[in-house]
């Protein structure tokens, strides 16, 4: 929201800029657009769209885990950004029966996976508006490029929702880019006895005729893929984080919850802790959802309130805590830029062991450096991985050595101070590798491109860092 996706600018709206010059205005004006179908990332070309801005998603989603049906109804809010003939938003794998545009029925068409939508009168340029969009379908359990469970992955007790990277389009209709971010407001209805658990906070459940609904507002404006809507036989306790920041804890009630409890008691200490090196935690609620899934087999980082497949450990709670900051609050445009996420949590994972008496973030780079020049590790650049590595460990384990690498070579005020401003940057301004490269050169008044160029973007094992 606010700002336009970049990339979406340049698709819906190349075609006015080029010819406003030219052409005059009044003679000839131009015609509406299709806005694009694809939101020009090069590792998902079909995530994503172009010709507007979302600022908010009203998810209306009736769920019943047995049978795994999904009725529901979306009011995606969005303000265009070009004059709009028509426009696609993302849905995959469920039924469309019926759209409307600020109310009045309107045709659209549903093809793989882009449901395009052209009201009766063109959109003009700054119009907001209201696509009411009626959908369901059975659920199953979608994999992505890497082959991982994501999305909307339904199990017999409810549903582990992880979208990373572009699953939100299997259970609403989306802009799934994550250079769009908005907010979103949630009402889960599910048969009574079983928990449905979103982003933000929540409001009263109600409960009739066997059903029960509950409400959950996001004002955090978020990427879509790091929405979810999750459902299963919860255990939900409170918490209070820094400067009484609710903290909401759901546990699977067939998981020790002893065990589970004991981890997530660790959360306002992490939070107070990363404040001091990242600066103030960026969202008004946190928490955890704890499932008993190991299929999904993983943890993400689903704003303020982090996804588990099971109980987790110490580590994988800090690492996606932070991930509120890096990669919640300052997200890449593009996901080639994956690593500016699971580098800075992987390395954050690694501050939180030595602030608890562990290793160091130098050992810990001694010993990820240890491996071979001609191990396998080392082959895939975590600058630009390509979409079926994107989850390697070559993102997590040599995204964070290059953050040791890069506090070697600049030193520990310098790098400490990148830390901080990173952090500290406009939410809504997607980043770059790049933007990072300008920022420690700035703050170092070193070159960094050769340092870049080795660690992020070099097939090879690079040389060991040395002081400047
Ligand atoms: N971002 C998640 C984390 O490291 C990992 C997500 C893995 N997702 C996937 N679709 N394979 O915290
Ligand atoms: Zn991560």
């Amino acid at each position: 929201m606010r700002l336009r996706a970049r990339i979406a600018t340049l698709l819906g709206t190349s075609i006015l800029v080029m010819t406003a010059g030219a052409v005059p205005a009044a003679a000839h004006p131009d015609p509406p657009v299709d806005g694009a179908t694809g939101g020009g990332d090069a590792y998902f070309p079909a995530a994503g769209n172009g010709g507007y801005d979302v600022a908010h998603y009203d998810l209306d989603l009736g769920y019943t885990p047995q049978t795994r049906a999904l009725t529901a109804h979306a009011d995606v809010t969005a303000t265009a950004t070009a004059d709009l003939r028509s426009f696609s938003l993302d849905l995959r794998d469920l039924d469309v029966t019926s759209v409307t545009v600020d109310g009045t029925p309107t045709s659209y068409t549903h093809e793989g996976g882009e449901l395009v939508v052209t009201p009766a009168e063109p959109l003009s340029e700054g119009t907001e508006f209201v696509v009411g969009v009626d959908y369901g379908g059975t659920t199953g359990q979608p994999e992505d490029a890497t082959g991982a469970l994501y999305g909307w992955i339904s199990f017999a007790d409810g549903a582990f929702v992880a979208n990373e990277p572009e699953g939100a389009s299997t259970w609403f209709p989306v802009n799934d880019t994550p250079a769009d971010k908005a907010t979103y407001s949630f009402e889960i209805d599910v048969p009574e006895g079983t928990v449905a658990i979103a982003n933000g906070v929540p409001g009263e459940p109600r409960t009739a005729d066997g059903r029960t609904t509950y409400a959950w507002e996001a004002d955090d404006p978020q990427a879509s893929y790091l929405a979810t809507a999750s459902t299963g036989n919860y255990v939900v306790t409170d918490d209070t984080g820094p400067g009484g920041l609710p903290i909401i804890n759901a546990v699977d009630a067939d998981l020790d919850q002893a065990a589970a409890g004991a981890v997530l008691a660790t959360q306002p200490a992490m939070i107070e802790y990363f404040e001091t090196v990242f600066g103030p935690y960026p969202f008004g609620s946190f928490g955890a959802i704890v499932d008993d899934d190991e299929e999904a087999g993983y943890a993400l980082e689903t704003q303020t309130r982090p996804i588990y497949s099971g109980v987790p450990d110490e580590s994988t709670v800090a690492h996606e805590l932070a991930h509120q900051w890096f990669g919640n609050k300052i997200t890449p445009a593009l996901w080639k830029d994956i690593w500016l996420n699971e580098g800075f949590a992987t390395y954050a994972e690694w501050l939180w062991e030595e602030s608890t008496g562990g290793r160091t973030p130098q050992q810990q780079f001694d010993e990820a450096f240890a491996a071979p020049a001609g191990d396998p590790f080392w082959t895939v650049p975590p600058g630009d991985p390509g979409a079926p590595a994107l989850f390697d460990a070559a993102v997590y384990s040599r995204g964070a050595m290059a953050l040791q690498a890069l506090r070697v070579t600049i030193g520990d005020d310098a790098f400490t101070q990148v830390l901080r401003q990173w952090a500290d940057r406009d939410e809504f301004v997607p980043v770059g590798t790049d933007d990072l490269r300008t920022l420690a050169e700035e703050v170092s008044d070193q070159d960094l491109a050769a340092f870049f160029q080795a660690w992020l973007y070099t097939p090879a094992k690079p040389a060991a860092p040395t002081p400047a």
